[in-house]
């Protein structure tokens, strides 16, 4: 009944109208932050914010609003797994409609419930960020930041939006996604469809600053206009729009779907542009400094990952996102859509894009931060990358194939992978294919350990009591 009412009224009397788990505190502290609407009693963990891009009070965004609220009071009673009922359903339609429709689940917040993976073991950082665990959701999944926190409650540590470009841009004309499903892969040829940094930005800053939220990182990855007379000004248009709102930076000189941007990879221009963008950062303060990435290819050669590195030590950029799609085709490939033109991504560019990152560790001696993404589809390719030189690594195709469960096992059986060879935290182990063997505890040192844990809590004990 209370859903059929909510129905019948305006969002915004919906938004406002006493209903279970929702505190008059909590509906004015919405009311303070600008919002049209909180579905829960908690700022904190609510997902569904209206602000920016879409009014409230808009026509597009008032099924959203309705559906989340729905959503919420359901999902309450029922605990319902939503993916068990849409992903059959999604991977049945045409993959663009399926990624279009996925995005609208997840802007409601239909997801299964959520599940924290929060060890201890798994905190880390990436250049001084900190995340609650190691993996992320990848750039290209949610170009506009339309679903909001949402994302986060796969269990992620971190999210990048984007590719988002100074201004709204249609990107290529569809088709744009292929499946290989014989070969757990996609191919993609979307061409930086953004809304533009100025609605995106504003969007960020209304699910995420305020109030601020430490625990969700967010990443915005930049990239200039297509019909752009100067790309270098496109790149430090964004930055300074998205400073204030994420909490680091990539830039895209990669993709394989927009032409010669992956020039800007080699050579002189990308000395030019690393250091535009340095010197860019630096005008923001140095109390704000927040990090900035290249977001590259995985087919670079020897001698272009050392220039690359050369220059982003010189230009003080923090790190590498490694790599973004590819255009080559592996031999491997049996899928029908292995021929279609645009960026592979998932299984088979696994083994690429590893070697890559360990080359990269490898040039900078462990200087730059390393973030890896490419084929990741269980806990074992993610230590791979850890253990290549990874501080942290991201997910997109997988998700397609997987569904958002495969977050939380790739976390759990991290922590296990970590925990069976020694390490106390993930930060021990990146870069450890690159040194000597770790050495696990011997079962003497292991019972010794364990006889010391129970002491300590025999001393602890009759305190507490
Ligand atoms: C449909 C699709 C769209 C993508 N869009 C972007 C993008 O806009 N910007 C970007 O830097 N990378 C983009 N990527 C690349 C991913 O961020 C990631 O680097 C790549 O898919 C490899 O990871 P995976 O094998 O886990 O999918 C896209 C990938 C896919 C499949």
């Amino acid at each position: 009944m209370a859903a059929i009412a909510c129905l019948r009224e305006s969002p915004r009397e919906c938004a406002l109208r006493p209903w279970p788990g929702s505190s008059a505190r909590a509906r004015s502290r919405a009311g303070e932050n600008g919002l049209d609407f909180c579905p829960d009693d908690s700022l904190k963990d609510h997902e569904l914010r209206i602000a920016g891009g879409i009014s409230s009070d808009s026509v597009e965004s008032q099924p959203y609003i309705w559906c989340a609220a729905l959503r919420r009071r359901f999902e309450r009673a029922a605990m319902i797994d939503y993916y068990k009922i849409v992903g059959p359903i999604l991977t049945r339609l045409p993959p663009e409609n399926a990624q279009w429709l996925m995005l609208q689940f997840l802007r409601v917040g239909a997801l299964p419930p959520e599940r924290k993976v929060r060890s201890e073991a798994l905190r880390t950082d990436i250049a001084g960020v900190k995340l609650v665990n190691p993996l992320g959701i990848a750039a290209g999944f949610d170009k506009d930041a339309i679903t909001g926190s949402t994302l986060f409650r796969l269990g992620v540590g971190f999210v990048e939006f984007g590719t988002v470009t100074p201004q709204p841009q249609r990107g290529n004309v569809s088709p744009l996604l292929f499946r290989l499903p014989e070969d757990s892969a996609a191919i993609n040829r979307f061409g930086f469809p953004s809304e533009g940094s100025e609605i995106i930005a504003r969007r960020l800053e209304a699910y995420f600053l305020r109030p601020r939220r430490p625990d969700k990182v967010v990443g915005a990855n930049i990239g200039p206009n297509s019909n752009s007379a100067n790309r270098v000004d496109d790149y430090e248009k964004c930055l300074g729009r998205l400073y204030e709102v994420a909490d680091y930076f990539v830039a895209n000189v990669s993709s394989p779907n927009t032409p010669a941007l992956r020039e800007l990879q080699y050579g002189a221009e990308f000395a030019r542009l690393a250091e535009r963008l340095s010197i860019c950062r630096e005008g923001f303060g140095s109390a704000k400094r927040k990090p900035l990435f290249f977001k590259i290819a995985p087919e670079l050669s020897v001698t272009e990952i050392q220039h690359v590195v050369r220059i982003c030590l010189e230009t003080g950029i923090d790190g590498l996102v490694v790599g973004n799609t590819t255009s080559e085709r592996p031999a491997s490939l049996v899928s029908d859509n292995k021929r279609q033109a645009g960026g592979l991504s998932g299984k088979p560019i696994f083994q690429q894009s590893t070697e890559m990152l360990s080359r990269v560790f490898q040039a900078s001696a462990g200087k730059l931060t390393l973030i890896g993404v490419g084929g990741i589809f269980s806990a074992q390719d993610l230590y791979d990358k850890i253990r290549a030189g990874a501080s942290a690594c991201q997910i997109y195709t997988a998700l397609y194939y997987r569904g958002p469960h495969l977050v939380p096992t790739l976390l759990d059986g991290l922590g296990a992978l970590l925990a069976r060879d020694g390490y106390k935290n993930v930060r021990q182990a990146v870069g450890a294919a690159h040194f000597a063997e770790r050495v696990k505890p011997s079962p003497k040192r292991e019972v010794e350990n364990q006889r010391m844990r129970s002491r300590a809590a025999d001393r602890v004990a009759p305190s507490a009591a």
